[in-house]
């Protein structure tokens, strides 16, 4: 079982020992990115790093991190930014739970992108599903009021899930008039089909 599924309660003194290590870890480099108040953009599951590198080429003023669990794909991230020497972007191998309760507290987030998120299909994969109400109720602690999440996805049902979700929660409205913040097709943008994209905003 992945770590970030764990439950802690139930969690053996080695796991808890790694998890406390590894949040260390995480609060001490998210503390030397951020060191001053800093509103942000944050990109969950950014994958090789393809739209937000465009993000944060088209907005050099605006601070941008990108997380995601796949070591591999995180690299590939920053070896773009290692090329382009953006002082505006950042990436990270993390869980987004976990870099939210990591961030420093002066870190506000203006806006989050979620693009194509694994849509785990089978109803016994249900709980995989990242916009579950503990990542929206953590995205909501730390965003600005009036911040906006752009949620992106190719699976209808999905789509129509996350929809449900947003419906149901008490921090996050749908708001259809919204218009999507930026335009860059990511990877699995590219190697999808056709897609559906919903703005929430925060209340
Ligand atoms: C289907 S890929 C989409 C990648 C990218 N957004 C794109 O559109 O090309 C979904 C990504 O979300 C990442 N992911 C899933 N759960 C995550 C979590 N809890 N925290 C951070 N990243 C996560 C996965 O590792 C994977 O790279």
């Amino acid at each position: 079982m992945p770590f970030w599924e764990h439950p802690t309660s139930a969690a053996s003194p080695v796991v808890i020992a790694e998890q406390a290590a590894r949040r260390a870890m995480l609060s001490a480099t998210l503390a030397a990115l951020y060191p001053e108040p800093t509103s942000l953009i944050f990109e969950i599951g950014c994958g090789h790093g393809h739209f937000l590198t465009a993000y944060a080429a088209a907005h050099p003023k605006i601070r941008c991190l990108g997380v995601d669990l796949v070591t591999q794909r995180i690299e590939r991230a920053n070896r773009k930014q290692t090329r382009l020497k953006f002082n505006n972007l950042a990436f990270l191998k993390a869980d987004a739970v976990e870099t939210l309760a990591c961030l420093p507290a002066h870190v506000r987030l203006a806006g989050i992108f979620v693009l194509f998120p694994d849509p785990w299909p089978k109803r016994r994969y249900e709980h995989r599903r990242l916009l579950q109400t503990n990542l929206l109720e953590a995205l909501a602690a730390r965003a600005e009021p009036g911040a906006w999440l752009a949620i992106r996805s190719d699976d209808l049902c999905y789509y129509e899930w996350c929809n449900n979700q947003i419906v149901n929660n008490l921090s996050f409205k749908i708001a259809p008039s919204t218009p999507w913040p930026f335009e860059h097709t990511s990877y699995f943008q590219e190697i999808k089909g056709p897609y559906q994209s919903l703005i929430a905003v925060k209340r």
